[in-house]
């Protein structure tokens, strides 16, 4: 089960980023399911998990239900807001480098702990969060492991004011670069040494690849093979955070894990949008 947030992303591409006040037109544009929980929730169907999205989603929403039937990854459980705007990204995909810049619009609420403490967790063995509102994921990550005895993983991408507090609520954290820089981090591994003994997480580093430490304190790194075109690099951290979830999941270790989940997200980044290759 992923907890988070779905959204619709307006994807421009164009044929490098635009400077300020001037206009340029698309090449392409489309339109898909977006949010980290939701597009990691969508690569793990597709590994072959089965795979939840669990949250606030604002009715209509089309295309993101469309996008959830299309990948069979089951909402059925989400929270259903008829009448709210549905959260929106507008992002420019630059054709040069591949970069992703995003514009993201909300007026939803946040999920709320109390419709997740309502849920019946018995059928899940594996509840991944997004790190969002602290004060209602508290009671959420409590919930999932601490009384129903599921492994619960916690994406920290963004900071958030106390989510450190949750981090020893988590079997696994999956960081970001974002995150780690606006910790004052140079770099993922002195992110991951500043963490408690004995926790067990990950960072992603862009075209670096990622950083893991596992129980043993050891810091693993896994650089990304040499790609021939980077294409599209939205959502690449959910592909990540979804591989090493599925392999963690099926009892890897995390010498084998990590180089699995880089090299899901970097091929990923020579495709454009998160159909898996043969998938
Ligand atoms: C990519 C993504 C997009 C979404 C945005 C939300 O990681 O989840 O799909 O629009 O980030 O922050």
């Amino acid at each position: 089960m992923c907890v988070g947030i779905a959204t619709l992303d307006i994807i421009n591409r164009v044929q490098a980023y635009p400077a300020e006040d001037t206009e340029v037109r698309a090449l392409a544009q489309s339109q898909r399911l977006g949010g980290n929980a939701a597009n990691t929730a969508v690569v793990l169907a597709q590994l072959g998990a089965q795979a939840s999205w669990v949250g606030n989603l604002a009715q209509p929403a089309e295309i993101i239900e469309r996008g959830f039937a299309h990948y069979g990854v089951d909402a059925s459980l989400a929270v259903r807001i008829a009448g709210a705007a549905v959260p929106t990204s507008y992002i420019l995909l630059s054709e040069a480098t591949g970069s992703r810049s995003i514009v993201h619009y909300r007026d939803l609420p946040e999920y709320r702990a109390e419709d997740f403490l309502a849920l019946d967790l018995s059928s899940f063995d594996w509840v991944h969060f997004e790190g969002r509102a602290v004060d209602q994921l508290g009671p959420m990550l409590e919930h999932a492991r601490d009384l129903s005895g599921l492994t619960v993983s916690l994406e920290v991408e963004k900071p958030r004011e106390g989510i450190q507090a949750l981090f020893e609520q988590a079997d696994l954290l999956l960081f970001s670069r974002d995150y780690a820089m606006a910790q004052g981090f140079v770099d993922a591994m002195g992110l991951l040494r500043s963490l408690p003994q004995g926790v067990v997480a990950s960072c992603t580093w862009g075209a670096q690849g990622a950083w893991a430490i596992g129980h043993d304190g050891r810091v693993l790194h896994s650089a990304p093979p040499p790609l021939d075109s980077v294409v599209d690099t939205l959502g690449a951290g959910d592909v990540f955070n979804a591989a090493l979830i599925h392999a963690l999941g099926r009892g890897r270790t995390m010498e084998q894990a990590l180089p699995e989940a880089v090299g899901l997200a970097s091929s990923q980044c020579t495709r454009e949008g998160l159909e898996l290759d043969g998938a």
